[in-house]
C-alpha cells in the first residue's frame, strides 16, 4: 500500500529527512514515533503534499502510484477517478456516518466549530475524516491536548475507520494514544532516519526508557 523508500527532504535548505525506508501494507496501522524535531512532522506534510519541502531523493508511493507526482489536491477525492456525490447521496451518507460516531445530526447544521466543545470539534474532525473515506489516513500529533473523553471519541473514530483496505500513519510523540489506537508495527524515527522498528511493546519500552538511546545511535 504505502511504500517509502531512502525519502530524503529538507526545508529552507536544511536536509530533515535523511533515507526513510516503509513499507504499510493494507489493513495495517504503523505508528512512528520519536523525540521532538526528529522530522515526523516533516514525513507528514512530505506525504500529503504540503509546498516548501524539497524532495533531494527517494520516492513515495501509494497503491503503486508515485505520490511525489501528485498536487496536494490531486492526492484527494477526485484524482482517485470517484465520481464527486450528489447531495441527497451525501446527506444520507452524513447522516450514517454521523450516527455511527455517536453525533447528534443537529450539530452538523451548526456553523462549524461555532461554540463546540473541545470533545464537539474533534467528534467533527473524526465525523469529515469519515466522509472524506480516504484511501490512507495519516494522524499527526492527535493526542496533543486533548482530554481523556475526547481522546477515545477520536480514537473510536480513528479505529472505526481500520479495514482490510485501509493503511494508516499514527504520529505520536507520546505512547498514550497507542493505547487506544493499537498499532500492529511501530518504528523510532530520530534524526530523519528510521533507527528502530518492532511491535506493540517497542511504544511500552520507548514510554519507559525514554529516546536517548536512539538520540545517540541517530548522531
Ligand atoms: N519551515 C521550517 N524551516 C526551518 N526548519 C524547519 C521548518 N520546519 C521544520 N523545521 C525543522 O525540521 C526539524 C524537524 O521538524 P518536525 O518534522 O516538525 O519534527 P517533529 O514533528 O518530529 O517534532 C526540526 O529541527 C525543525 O526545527
Ligand atoms: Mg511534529
Amino acid at each position: 500500500m504505502l511504500n517509502i523508500q531512502n525519502l530524503h527532504a529538507r526545508v529552507e535548505d536544511k536536509a530533515i529527512l535523511k533515507g526513510v525506508t516503509l513499507d504499510v501494507p493494507a489493513g495495517e496501522v504503523h505508528a512512528i514515533m520519536g523525540p521532538n524535531g526528529a522530522g515526523k512532522s516533516t514525513l507528514s506534510y512530505v506525504l500529503t503534499g504540503r509546498g516548501g519541502y524539497e524532495v533531494t531523493e527517494g520516492s513515495t508511493s501509494l497503491n503503486g502510484e508515485d505520490l511525489l507526482a501528485l498536487d496536494a489536491n490531486e492526492r484527494q477525492r477526485r484524482a482517485r477517478g470517484e465520481d464527486e456525490i450528489a447531495a441527497p447521496a451525501f446527506l444520507k451518507l452524513a447522516r450514517e456516518k454521523a450516527a455511527s460516531l455517536k453525533i447528534d445530526f443537529e450539530m452538523l447544521k451548526r456553523g462549524l466549530n461555532v461554540g463546540f466543545s473541545g470533545g464537539e470539534k474533534k467528534r467533527m474532525e473524526i465525523f469529515q475524516m469519515a466522509m472524506l473515506s480516504p484511501k490512507f489516513l495519516i494522524l499527526d500529533e492527535t493526542d496533543s491536548g486533548l482530554d481523556i473523553d475526547a481522546l477515545k471519541i477520536v480514537s473510536e473514530g480513528v479505529n472505526a475507520l481500520r479495514g482490510p483496505e485501509r493503511g494508516m500513519l499514527v504520529i505520536t510523540h507520546y505512547q498514550r494514544l497507542l493505547d487506544y489506537i493499537k498499532p500492529d508495527r511501530v518504528h523510532v524515527l530520530a534524526a530523519g532516519r528510521i533507527v528502530a522498528s518492532g511491535g506493540p511493546e517497542l511504544a511500552l519500552q520507548l514510554e519507559a526508557e525514554g529516546y536517548d538511546k536512539y538520540a545517540s545511535a541517530a548522531a
